[in-house]
């Protein structure tokens, strides 16, 4: 096996010693609750019914209300509120509703999570917000017709970073200094340091949470989408998002982001609409700074 094919299999698994620790907190980083699992797979049968599907998730108040919260956020930018959980799947269909179910356990998941070091929570959540977001913007734009995916799977992009985190809290600045300078030797020195990276840990995870498999591949790929499998163009809309988030972490503004630099962009502009791609260069910066205000209100919900 080659090593392009070994980081393209997610049926791997981590060290026994790290999915031992992560076992342990089982109950903590459970990512769906018993409801959003039973909606889901409701979801999948075509016969079921809007009023069925509200039914379910209304049974879990927190499930439901982040939902709205979400559906109501500049997110989606309603005309006019979204009361009910009835009225969200109208508005934004099942695909997307299903997607909506991912992003608010996720969401919820990463403000409880047993974290040793606050400021780890604080900036990957931020990071992650902010890469969903310019997924979002970048879909639309682009006229790729992701139907909420996009937005999950920028939200989970980096969440293995976050089980380093909970696995090696007194080594995790060794393992993972946070600066957002991603290079090939990122993935290598996490490999070297604990025998996996944030990658393949975080697709796994996704994985045992049952998640869809095209977001566990673009999970595993994000660094190397061109790997990708399931999710080739997710995972370079991603791996494009997330580049542009890398440079709104380091230096907290869109100014000075060279839209040139983005290695992931000229995989990406093959699959966009050819009208709208030739944009990219000029709207990038507004592209980021609207993300970016975006992130904030969204992180206050
Ligand atoms: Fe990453
Ligand atoms: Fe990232």
């Amino acid at each position: 096996m080659t090593a392009a094919d070994e980081t393209a299999s997610i049926d791997f698994t981590p060290p026994p010693e790290i999915t031992a620790l992560l076992s342990k907190r089982d109950h903590k980083l459970r990512m769906l609750p018993a409801i959003a699992t039973e909606a889901l797979e409701l979801a999948k049968n075509p016969d079921c019914t809007i009023s069925q599907f509200a039914a379910v998730v209304e049974r879990d108040v927190k499930l439901a209300s982040d939902m709205l919260k979400i559906a109501n956020s500049a997110l989606y930018c309603p005309a006019s509120p979204i009361l009910n959980l009835h009225r969200a799947v109208v508005r934004l269909g099942f695909r997307e509703c299903q997607y909506l179910i991912m992003t608010a356990s996720i969401a919820s998941l990463m403000n409880r999570l047993p974290l040793e070091q606050e400021w780890i929570r604080e900036v990957h959540t931020r990071h992650s917000f902010n890469t969903a977001l310019l997924a979002v913007h970048l879909n639309r734009m682009l006229h790729f017709g992701f139907q909420g995916e996009e937005f999950t799977a920028g939200l989970m992009h980096d969440f293995g970073r976050i089980l380093i985190a909970i696995v090696a809290p007194d080594r995790f600045q060794e393992i993972d200094p946070m600066d957002f300078e991603e290079s090939p030797e990122t993935l290598e020195r996490e490999r070297a340091l604990i025998g996996t990276d944030h990658c393949r840990l975080g697709a796994w995870y996704a994985k045992q949470q049952k998640l869809p498999s095209a977001l566990s591949d673009v999970i595993l790929n994000h660094h190397q989408p061109e790997l990708a499998e399931e999710g080739k163009v997710l995972a370079t809309l991603i791996a494009t998002a997330d580049h542009m988030a890398n440079h709104l972490q380091r230096f907290e503004e869109a100014e000075g982001y060279d839209p040139q630099s983005n290695p992931f962009w000229p995989d990406l502009s093959e699959h966009a609409d050819p009208c709208v791609e030739k944009h990219f260069f000029e709207l990038a910066p507004a592209l980021m700074e609207v993300a970016q205000r975006d992130a904030e209100s969204l992180l206050q919900c």
